[in-house]
């Protein structure tokens, strides 16, 4: 028998955001499944029948695949995955430490990818399977973002970091029946492909850009403005105390916060 009231899976819920919003959802009448690494079950028992508690690595597939089944099993559908559960990458991508060595870096930490993308990857598709079976399929998946650090690597290093996205090209990876099926203006021309790529090697002012190559045009995609101001700018700004946490030394950036 499914729950008579609407089930969402919360990861990460033992703490901060998750928490609150698990504390938030129960409140407003949802029942929650506090999917967690973290063993502690004492938040749990503080929410009460309202929700139940899964300890759950995101980061592994089968790990979230007994989760979404347990929770399926115990609700009988599932509304909502929020994914929230993610970890600070704290491994360092300018390597700044090995900037005089002749020695190759030790292999990237890529825990961070593993539990904030692949994770978020691993429950959109067990959310989708789980989702298809509800009495009335549907439901909501919640994800966050995060950008990239161009201005560091740009600061520091020299180095451009830049996107090309190709839009649809005809070639070995794409079926001819695909090609077909798209108008022969809706197709973009390797060329510009080229065109994109050479401009980001060639175009020292072109850095942190995302490319959109769409027929014969390239357009660079500006990082929107953010919506409110001030306040969400300082958000984003680095905060040189802890880019040298993690980086040993300043960001170098005008406009960090010192
Ligand atoms: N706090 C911020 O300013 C901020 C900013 C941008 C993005 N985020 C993201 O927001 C989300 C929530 O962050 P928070 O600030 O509430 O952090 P938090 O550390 O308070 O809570 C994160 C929760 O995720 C759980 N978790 C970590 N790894 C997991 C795994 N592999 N599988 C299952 N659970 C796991 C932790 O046990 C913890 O309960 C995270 O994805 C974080 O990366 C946070």
């Amino acid at each position: 028998m499914a729950s008579s009231a609407p089930v969402a899976i919360v990861t990460g819920a033992n703490s901060g955001m998750g928490k609150a919003l698990a504390q938030d959802l129960v409140e407003s009448g949802w029942k929650v499944a506090i999917a967690d690494i973290q063993e502690n079950q004492a938040f749990q028992k503080e929410l009460g029948d309202a929700s139940s508690f899964y300890k759950c690595n995101v980061a592994d597939y089968d790990s979230q695949a007994k989760m979404f089944q347990q929770v399926w099993d115990t609700y009988g559908r599932i509304d909502a995955l929020c994914a929230n559960a993610g970890i600070v990458d704290k491994s360092s991508i300018y390597i700044l430490d090995h900037r005089n060595s002749e020695v190759i870096p030790p292999k990237p930490d890529l825990l961070c990818t593993d539990v904030d993308y692949k994770g978020v990857v691993y429950g959109t598709q067990l959310a989708i399977h789980f989702m298809r079976k509800n009495k009335e399929p549907g439901g909501k998946i919640v994800i966050n973002f995060v950008r990239g650090a161009s201005r560091v690597l740009k600061q520091k290093e020299g180095i451009s970091i830049n996107a090309v996205c190709p839009g649809i090209v005809h070639t070995s990876i794409i079926p001819q029946a695909m090609v077909d099926a798209v108008s022969p203006e809706c197709l973009t021309p390797v060329s510009t492909i080229v065109a994109a790529y050479k401009r980001c090697l060639n175009d020292a002012s072109v850095f942190g850009k995302v490319i959109e190559c769409s027929a014969a045009q390239q357009f660079l995609l500006e990082t929107p403005e953010l919506a409110n101001g001030r306040v969400s700018k300082r958000a984003v700004t680095v905060w040189d105390p802890l880019f040298k946490m993690y980086h040993h030394e300043l960001s170098g950036l005008p406009d960090a916060i010192p």
